[in-house]
């Protein structure tokens, strides 16, 4: 995303910036003040609740958005440098009969997460890169969650998901898993 500040708008007489951005495919027209972060646009303009609110800092994952392809922390961005951007949520990874796509698809059958609330990152994340690498590798996988926390601790699950979906190794026994977790 461009940091050129010379872009922004000027706030109106009621002190917000209009913006326009594509948002899941769809044309939106915001009017913003200048500090709202992309999350809080999102969330309380759009009721788009799928991107979180954790730490607030960029600490955690849990705002994580694709910005014209890019994975980026909602918290940290300001709605008022994104216009004429494409953005994706985790909801625009619902088709209208509500098919998933392939990454929250494999993050539902190996249950990879307990509250879900780190999900929509994890999963943004991963769709995030394999947009920009189709067959990444482990060590690639790991990268692009670095920063992400699961508070419910369902890393190994979360890595299962997505070893899966990118072809990595052979796809975990999903029940031999949960054999052990209870063992
Ligand atoms: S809320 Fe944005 S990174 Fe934690
Ligand atoms: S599933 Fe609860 S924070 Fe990850």
């Amino acid at each position: 995303m461009s940091d050129d500040l010379s872009q922004v708008k000027l706030p109106d007489d009621d002190g917000r910036v209009p913006v326009r951005l594509d948002v899941n495919g769809r044309a939106r027209t915001l009017r913003v003040h200048p500090t709202q972060t992309l999350l809080d646009a999102l969330r309380e303009q759009l009721r788009l609740h799928g991107a979180r609110s954790g730490c607030g800092v960029g600490m955690c994952g849990a705002c994580t958005v694709i910005i014209d392809e890019q994975a980026v922390s909602g918290c940290l961005t300001m709605a008022a440098l994104c216009d004429g951007r494409q953005v994706r949520t985790v909801e625009g990874l619902e088709a209208r009969d509500g098919t998933l796509s392939p990454v929250p698809e494999a993050f539902l059958r190996h249950r990879a997460f307990q509250c879900s609330y780190c999900t929509s990152g994890f999963v943004l994340a991963l769709e995030a890169l394999l947009a920009a690498d189709p067959e990444p590798d482990e060590a690639a996988v790991r990268e692009a969650f670095s920063g992400h926390i699961c508070r419910c601790g369902s890393y190994s699950r979360i890595m299962a998901a997505a070893r899966e979906v990118a072809g990595i190794g052979t796809a975990l026994d999903v029940a031999a898993v949960e054999t052990r977790e209870r063992a």
